[in-house]
C-alpha cells in the first residue's frame, strides 16, 4: 500500500471546508492523508485562501502532518489524486438565490435540489463535472471522484450514463442525519441503532431501523409521530400528519416534505422569503459571519457557528467513506451508486443512493428487492426527472428541457413550466452555454 493518500478538494473555498479537515484530522491514523489540495476558481480565490489558511492552522494544532496546498489550477491538482471529492456551486448563492425566487413567483416551490431549482442546478452543474472526470481520466485514472455536489443524485446519474467513467460515489449527509435523529429520538448511542436506506438522493427513506440487531420499525415510527419534526437545517420542520407516519410504514427523508406536504411547504417558504429572505439569502449572509471568523488567525478549530448550515455531518459521512475504501472495511454505508438490480424497479444502469457494502473497489448496493409499492411510482417518476434533465444538460436541448420541468410532480402544469423555464434560463444565461450556443449560418 502507498505511504499516504492524496486528497485533491474541488471547490475547496467552500465553508464546508472545515468539516472535511476536521474528519481527516480525526481519522489520521487509520486514513494517512499526505497531501490535500483545495482547488477554486479565481472568484473564489480569496476564500479559498481565508479557509485554507484555516485548515493548515487546523492540520497544525492538531499536530498531523498533512500538506495543504492551495490552487486555482485543477489540473495540477489533479495529478495521481486518490480521492477526489468535489463540492463546487457554480454561479455561487447568488444562482442559487435565483433558483429559489423565480419559481416562488409562480407559487411553486423553490428549492435547491427538487423541482425547478433541482433542475437549473443540474443544468449548471452537470457539464462542469463532466469536464472534471475528463481531466481525471488522463491524470488520475485510478482516482474515485466523490461528488457532493447538487443535485447529488442526477449528478451521479449524468456521470454514469454520459461518460465512461465508473468510478464515481456520490454522497450526501441526509441518511447520515436521518440515523443519527433516530439515535436521538431513542436517546440512545448511534452505534447501537442501524437503518437500511433504499431511494435516490433527496429521496430516500429508512426501509427497516433496528436497535440493537432488533427490528423495531413499526415502533420507532410510533414514537416519531410523539415527538415535535427535527430535519436539517435547511428545511422547515413541519410536523408530519402521525397517521401518515404510521400507515406509510417507512421512514421519509426531510425533503419528502416538499412533495407530501407541497401546500404547507410552499406557503412557508413564501413567508419566509417575504420576512428573512429565501435560504440562500439566509446562508449568503451565514457564509459572511463565518468567512470572517475563519479570518482570525487565533482560530484554528472547525468553528461550532458551522452548524446552522444544513450540511451538518457531512465530513463523518464522507471521511468514513474513504476511511473504509482506503482501509477495505466492507461495512455499511448509504452512498448514491450504480443500482445494479438492487432496487427492482430503477434500471440497473442508474444511480440510485442505497446501503452498500463499502470495499476497496466501490460500494456494493445490498439488494433489497423492491420499494414498498406506496413510495415506488414517486421514486421512479423522480429517476425520470433526474434522467431527462441529466439529457437536458449534456444536449443543451430546449424541448428536452422543457419535458424535464414539466414532468417533475412538483409543477403544476406545462404552461407554467414553460414559463418558468424561459425566465430561468434567461436568468442563469451565463452559466448555460450549451442552451445559447451561436447559430452558425452557411
Ligand atoms: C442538506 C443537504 C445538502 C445541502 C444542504 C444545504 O444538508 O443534504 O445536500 O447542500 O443541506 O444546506 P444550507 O445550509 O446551504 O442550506
Amino acid at each position: 500500500m502507498r505511504k499516504g493518500v492524496k486528497i485533491v478538494t474541488i471547490g475547496g473555498g467552500s465553508s464546508y471546508t472545515p468539516e472535511l479537515v476536521e474528519g481527516f484530522i480525526k481519522r489520521y491514523d487509520s486514513l494517512p492523508v499526505r497531501e490535500l489540495w483545495l482547488v477554486d476558481i479565481p472568484e473564489g480565490e480569496e476564500k479559498l485562501n481565508i479557509v485554507g489558511n484555516l485548515a493548515k492552522r487546523m492540520v497544525q494544532k492538531a499536530g498531523v502532518p498533512i500538506d495543504i496546498h492551495l490552487t486555482l489550477d485543477r489540473r495540477e491538482a489533479l495529478k495521481d489524486a486518490d480521492f477526489v471529492t468535489t463540492q463546487f456551486r457554480v454561479g455561487l448563492l447568488a444562482a442559487r438565490a435565483k433558483d429559489e425566487r423565480i419559481p416562488l413567483k409562480y407559487n411553486v416551490i423553490g428549492q435547491e435540489t427538487n423541482g425547478p431549482g433541482g433542475l437549473f442546478k443540474g443544468l449548471r452543474t452537470i457539464p462542469v463535472i463532466l469536464d472534471i472526470v475528463k481531466d481525471m481520466e488522463e491524470l488520475c485514472p485510478n482516482a474515485w471522484l466523490i461528488n457532493f455536489t447538487n443535485p447529488a443524485g442526477m449528478v451521479t446519474e449524468a456521470v454514469l450514463r454520459h461518460s465512461n467513467w465508473k468510478r464515481i460515489i456520490g454522497l450526501c449527509n441526509v441518511p447520515i442525519s436521518i440515523q443519527m435523529g433516530v439515535a436521538k429520538l431513542l436517546e440512545v448511542e448511534s452505534s447501537r441503532v442501524h437503518v437500511d436506506f433504499a431511494g435516490l438522493n433527496h429521496m430516500v427513506f429508512g426501509l427497516n431501523v433496528y436497535l440493537d440487531g432488533k427490528n423495531i420499525t413499526q415502533a420507532f415510527l410510533e414514537e416519531m409521530t410523539k415527538h415535535k419534526s427535527d430535519t436539517m437545517k435547511n428545511i422547515a420542520a413541519i410536523d408530519w400528519e402521525p397517521d401518515f407516519i404510521k400507515a406509510l410504514g417507512v421512514i421519509p427523508c426531510g425533503y419528502h416534505r416538499y412533495y407530501y406536504k407541497q401546500a404547507e411547504m410552499l406557503q412557508n417558504e413564501l413567508q419566509e422569503a417575504a420576512e428573512q429572505g429565501t435560504r440562500a439569502e439566509v446562508v449568503q449572509q451565514l457564509e459572511k459571519e463565518l468567512f470572517e471568523l475563519y479570518k482570525d488567525e487565533n482560530l484554528a478549530i472547525k468553528p461550532p457557528q458551522l452548524e446552522k448550515r444544513g450540511g451538518a455531518y457531512y465530513s463523518d459521512a464522507a471521511c468514513s467513506l474513504i476511511d473504509s475504501m482506503y482501509n477495505d472495511r466492507r461495512d455499511i454505508q448509504p452512498v448514491n451508486t450504480i443500482n445494479n438490480g438492487a432496487i427492482a424497479s430503477i434500471p440497473d444502469e442508474s444511480a440510485v443512493e442505497i446501503s452498500s457494502i463499502i470495499t476497496r473497489d466501490g460500494p456494493k448496493p445490498i439488494a433489497i428487492g423492491d420499494l414498498p409499492v406506496a413510495v415506488r411510482g414517486l421514486v421512479q417518476q423522480i429517476k425520470s426527472f433526474e434522467r431527462v434533465s441529466a439529457e437536458a444538460a449534456v444536449t443543451g436541448n430546449y424541448h428536452t428541457a422543457l419535458l424535464a420541468m414539466t414532468i417533475n410532480p412538483l409543477l403544476p402544469s406545462d404552461k407554467v413550466a414553460k414559463q418558468i423555464l424561459d425566465e430561468m434560463l434567461e436568468a442563469h444565461k451565463e452559466h448555460l452555454p450549451q442552451f445559447f450556443k451561436e447559430e452558425v449560418i452557411y
